[in-house]
């Protein structure tokens, strides 16, 4: 098995209301992309990360960041975009690139654990596996009037993080299909390919409101 690491970063991070791009933006001392890099770092499986940064730091994020294991390279307009240029540039580093993670910097606390069982799974088979945590809302889908049309069983709905992990022939073909998303496992669904769930972690939470900032600032200092 060859496997590589994607970490988006090349988002803007609107929400956030920072200055600066979201994977530059401190906590506890350090950028998010360097908590998010020494994470995937701490895979053993992981022998290349490349890093997918706005064009407008890649030297920035190369200083913080580049080394043996690690290339930054830039971003695109959409997320997808980000992916396939992060792609790319790893299947020049691994030829032989047998299992891909696609992973959010912004989600830069996931444990060790989550990588692996996104990773056992893909190992033993599976085209597709992503981490979940139930969720605790109950979950409406509105029209465009935000009228309500449907109230899906709670008990079947998962919500969903990152490491994404994927045969790499088979995130190939999903990012080929041209179609965008907000997560790739969604590409390979509309592949009809079998996506697994394995559980999540609340330490992968996403980092995207100036509130989440504070609770990875908590969770870091707790230590858990
Ligand atoms: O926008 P959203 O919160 O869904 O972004 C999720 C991840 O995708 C973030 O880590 C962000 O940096 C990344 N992203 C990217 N390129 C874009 C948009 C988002 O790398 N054009």
């Amino acid at each position: 098995m060859s496997t590589g690491t994607i970490v988006v970063a090349a988002g803007s991070g609107t929400r956030l209301g920072a200055q600066r791009p979201k994977a530059l933006v401190d906590l506890d001392g350090q950028p998010i992309i360097v908590h998010a890099v020494r994470g995937v770092l701490d895979v053993s499986a992981i022998e290349q990360v490349v890093v997918v940064a706005p064009s407008a730091c890649l030297e920035e994020v190369t200083d913080l960041v580049g080394g043996d294991r690690v290339t930054v390279v830039a971003g695109g307009a959409e997320r997808t975009d980000s992916v396939a240029a992060g792609l790319a540039a790893l299947e020049r580093l691994q030829p032989d690139l047998s299992v891909v993670l696609v992973h959010d910097a912004a989600r830069c606390l996931t444990p060790v654990a989550v990588f692996e069982r996104v990773l056992d799974a893909v190992e033993g088979g599976a085209a597709a596996a992503i981490p979940g945590v139930a969720v605790v809302d109950t979950i409406k889908v509105v029209d465009g009037s935000g009228r309500v049309v449907a109230t899906p069983e709670r008990s079947a709905l998962r919500a969903v993080q990152t490491p994404q992990g994927f045969a790499a022939d088979v995130l190939r073909r999903a990012h080929a299909s041209g179609v965008g998303a907000t997560d790739d496992a969604a590409l390979v669904e509309s592949l009809g390919l079998d996506v697994v769930v394995v559980p999540g972690d609340a330490r992968a939470l996403k980092i995207t409101v100036p509130e989440d900032l504070m609770t990875a600032r908590r969770m870091l200092r707790d230590g858990s």
